[in-house]
């Protein structure tokens, strides 16, 4: 495959695993890396203001041996975001993405996230001043734009192109969407058309089937998956295989997802502590049994867990009441 160039950063990979708060966190990050050494990925969104305040924050922390990996920064001061970035260089990060997307209201009451989208002047102005404060390349993901109205994605990609902008990723969705209805992949096309630097389509792709669709629909040089991830860290793998050779290796056996799900309440358990660890490991062990059959007992109780030992329980349930054939 050709390989996609980010600025001076090249990768070999037809995959990003883009922010997701709350989930691609350090051992999220291990675990992608377990099947993939070379798909991009980055870390959870970081609060540029919060940097000002405590820059040591544990979740721009990276392992020597995650690479290529991209701190995605959000805020909409410029002079905040420019010092955000120079700590994020610091970590080590091979990129940095500002965030333009987020729909969180939270996020988007002041102007941060897809907010904005609805301010093009400033939008451009912080990914100057971030351009400027740093070596590494500057990404942007974004959405369609605030609404049905104001869809200026491929508008704001342009002058994002002209002050510097290394790549985009683009979710088919307006702000407003949320995560409703289904990403419009034509729309992103528009962006793909406008700019010349690469362009990861985003929204809905759940297999290596869907990939390779949304590549055919856009033109988009690489594509963006984030929720199918969860509990599925081989995907990307899959994605990969299928693009370059048109096959792919089958999932994980039950057994071996187990296994994944073990290791990912370890790693969690060794990067958080115990408390915090296995409260955060509910949502990512339940993931893992998304696709077994007759899960649905042993997924309820995993949301419940409360030790590493109630944990080991309901994986030998899993295994020994062979509840988990796969479809
Ligand atoms: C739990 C969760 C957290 C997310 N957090 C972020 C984030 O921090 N920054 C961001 O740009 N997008 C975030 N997103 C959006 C995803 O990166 C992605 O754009 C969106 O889920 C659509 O892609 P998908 O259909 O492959 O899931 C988040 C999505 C989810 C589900």
């Amino acid at each position: 495959m050709k390989k996609i160039k980010i600025g001076k950063l090249e990768i070999n990979s037809y995959v990003y695993i883009p922010p997701m708060a709350g989930v691609t966190d350090l051992a999220f990050r291990k675990m992608i890396r377990l099947f993939d050494k070379e798909t991009l990925i980055a870390t959870e969104m970081v609060s540029s203001k919060a940097l000002m305040y405590n820059p040591d924050q544990k979740i721009m922390k990276l392992s020597e041996d995650e690479h290529p990996v991209g701190i995605q920064l959000f805020g909409h001061e410029v002079d905040v975001m420019a010092k955000a970035a120079l700590l994020a260089e610091a970590q080590g990060a091979d990129f940095i993405d500002i965030n333009m997307g987020c729909p969180a209201p939270k996020i988007t009451k002041g102007k941060d996230g897809a907010a904005l989208m609805k301010e093009p002047d400033l939008a451009v102005e912080i990914a100057k001043a971030v351009i400027n404060a740093v070596k590494i390349p500057i990404t942007v993901k974004m959405r369609l734009g605030w609404d049905e109205c104001q869809k200026n994605a491929p508008d704001l990609a342009k002058r994002l192109e002209e002050v510097g902008v290394c790549a985009f990723t683009v979710h088919g969705r307006t702000r407003e969407q949320g995560y409703t209805g289904s990403a419009d992949w034509n729309a992103i096309s528009e962006v793909k058309k406008i700019v010349s630097v690469p362009v990861f389509g985003n929204g809905d792709v759940r297999t290596p089937f869907d990939a390779q669709r949304l590549l055919e629909t856009t033109g988009c040089d690489g594509v963006a998956i984030a929720r199918a991830t969860m509990g599925e860290p081989w995907l990307s793998k899959q994605i990969n295989e299928y693009l370059r050779t048109g096959f792919f290796s089958p999932e994980p056996s039950v057994d071996e997802k187990v296994q994944l799900a073990r290791i990912h309440l370890e790693e969690l358990i060794k990067i958080k502590g115990e408390v915090v660890g296995i409260r955060e490991s509910r949502r990512h062990l339940i993931n893992y049994t998304k696709r077994l059959k007759n899960a649905a007992q042993v997924r309820a109780k995993i949301g419940q867990i409360n030790s590493k030992g109630e944990a080991e329980e309901l994986f030998l349930r899993l295994k020994e009441e062979s509840l988990c054939q796969v479809n």
